[in-house]
């Protein structure tokens, strides 16, 4: 007889080992199902924690080689590539077991191997079958390319050969200006490669604010990453010396070619559900490849659930981790909502760009009366003393009932800053609440506050 759990989470991403935990605290008899030897996906194994080990160490390099002699500490600061790879790889290593230590404290058990679910309620592992009432599809998302250009994870990399180079190349074009883009070509640029973004858009950042766009492509630029917007790759050959690759205007016109030691392409990902025997099973799918799912994650197939990159919404780890948790608690008998207006996005480039709720063209489309407030870090204390005052917050309100609808930051540690406006909106405050609210002082969050200011006219400081 096949051993029998109420749920098998296939996948170990943040969306399946959240949720996996969580059906396991409310009583559940759980397994999850991961192919790769480590816990924690995408995300902790090549994705965002490496990324952010990488970002940190590297801007510390920076900091010490450009800045602190600005305020009176004069080095010379010397890379250790191979020991700056060996700590994000403890890093990793520590987040992974972190995983390991949380399944066996909750009494999740853990398959080993590829998962196929054969049938409702049947789900194969290598050659042992187990059974479940319910089974949750978490197997994340995987790296797209262009047509014609081949990865090899040496000269032509993804996100997960980026973060592993053996030397520091002289060279660098990244394909594409989004997220990875920006945050991978900023670690390789401080580390000193000479990097291009080249993006298909006439700017970076597609899908947020447009001020934001705007000002972080100036920033980035001063940086010392080159742009080139309103371009496409139309090929990439890797030879012996490095990569040979074309491209012209996205409107059609003359093709430009260039030569450089490493491509980063970074395009976008889509759902990984290789192998997993949807379509025997009659899994409805999007045109876009993801899994079609209810608003309680249900397939078309009764008792097969879905959450994560292989269904709608933002590929976010964060938004992953709500949706595991918000489906275990329905699995348990509870109720669950998730508000995905409410989810923060951030780009962990310095200084950080951060956003949640609806930007001002989003809100000019739909034709909603706002009142926006923009306060700039360089008229607060703290940020000058930081030595950090590039950028801004913006916060955008209802004209009619003050409700904030939407915050877009760029500026320091604004990935930490959002979460303030989060919270508001998800209690539904207003710009005046952030505004009567005490803020420390001297810190960074007053910007937050004085943009809630801002939204009515009445800012103290600039
Ligand atoms: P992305 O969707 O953020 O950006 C891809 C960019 O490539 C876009 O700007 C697009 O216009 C451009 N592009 C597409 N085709 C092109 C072409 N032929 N030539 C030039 N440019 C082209 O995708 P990205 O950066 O690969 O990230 C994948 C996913 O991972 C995203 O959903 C992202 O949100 C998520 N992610 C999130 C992170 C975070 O929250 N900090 C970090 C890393 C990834």
């Amino acid at each position: 007889m096949p051993e029998k759990f109420d749920v098998i989470v296939i996948g170990a991403g943040p969306g399946g080992y959240v949720c996996a935990i969580r059906a396991a605290q409310l009583g559940l008899k759980v397994a999850c199902v991961e192919k790769r030897k480590t816990l924690g996906g995408t995300c902790l194994n090549v994705g965002c924690i490496p990324s952010k080990a990488l970002l940190s160490s590297s801007e510390k390099f920076e900091e010490a080689e450009h800045h602190f002699s600005d305020i009176g500490i004069d080095v010379k600061p010397k890379l250790n590539l191979k020991t700056m790879m060996g700590f994000k790889d403890d890093v990793v290593e520590a987040n992974t077991k972190g995983i390991e230590f949380l399944f066996k404290k909750n009494k999740v058990t853990r398959l080993e191997g590829a998962a196929e679910i054969v049938s409702p309620g049947k789900v194969k592992v290598g050659k042992d079958e187990y059974e479940a009432d319910s089974i949750v599809i978490a197997t994340g998302s995987d790296v797209i390319s262009l047509p014609g250009i081949e990865i090899d994870e040496k000269k032509i990399v993804s996100s997960t050969g980026a973060l592993a180079l053996a030397e520091v190349p002289k060279s660098m074009v990244v394909i594409g200006g989004g997220v990875i883009g920006l945050e991978l070509g900023t670690v390789w640029r401080r580390l000193g490669a000479e990097v291009t973004v080249v993006e298909f858009l006439d700017q970076i950042l597609p899908g947020m604010d447009g001020e934001v766009r705007k000002e972080s492509q100036k920033i980035f630029k001063k940086q010392g990453i080159e742009f080139k917007t309103g371009m496409k790759v139309t090929s990439a050959k890797a030879s012996a010396k490095g990569v040979d690759l074309a491209m012209e205007p996205a409107s059609g016109g003359v093709e430009e070619k260039m030569s450089v030691d490493i491509v980063l392409m970074a395009v976008g990902r889509k759902p990984y559900t290789e192998g997993l025997g949807l379509e025997k099973l009659g899994v409805e799918m999007t045109e876009r490849s993801q899994i079609k799912t209810d608003e309680f994650f249900e397939t078309s197939v009764e008792g097969i659930y879905a959450i994560g990159d292989v269904i709608t919404g933002p590929m976010l780890a964060h938004k992953a981790e709500d949706e595991g948790v918000i489906l275990a608690e329905m699995l348990a008998g509870q109720s669950g909502h998730i508000d995905y207006n409410l989810i923060p996005g951030v780009v962990y480039t310095w200084p950080e760009v951060a956003n949640v709720g609806k930007t001002e063209e989003q809100l000019k489309e739909a034709g909603v009366k706002y009142n926006a407030g923009k306060f700039p870090f360089m008229a607060n204390g703290r940020a000058r003393a930081m030595n950090a005052m590039d950028g801004f917050v913006k916060i955008l309100a209802c004209a009619e009932t003050d409700r904030v609808l939407g915050a877009h930051m760029i500026g320091p540690n604004v990935g930490d800053l959002i979460q303030e406006v989060v919270s508001v909106m998800e209690f539904q405050g207003t710009a005046e609440d952030i505004a009567r609210t005490c803020h420390a002082h001297p810190t960074l969050t007053e910007v937050v506050k004085e943009a809630a200011l801002a939204v009515h006219k009445r800012p103290i400081h600039i």
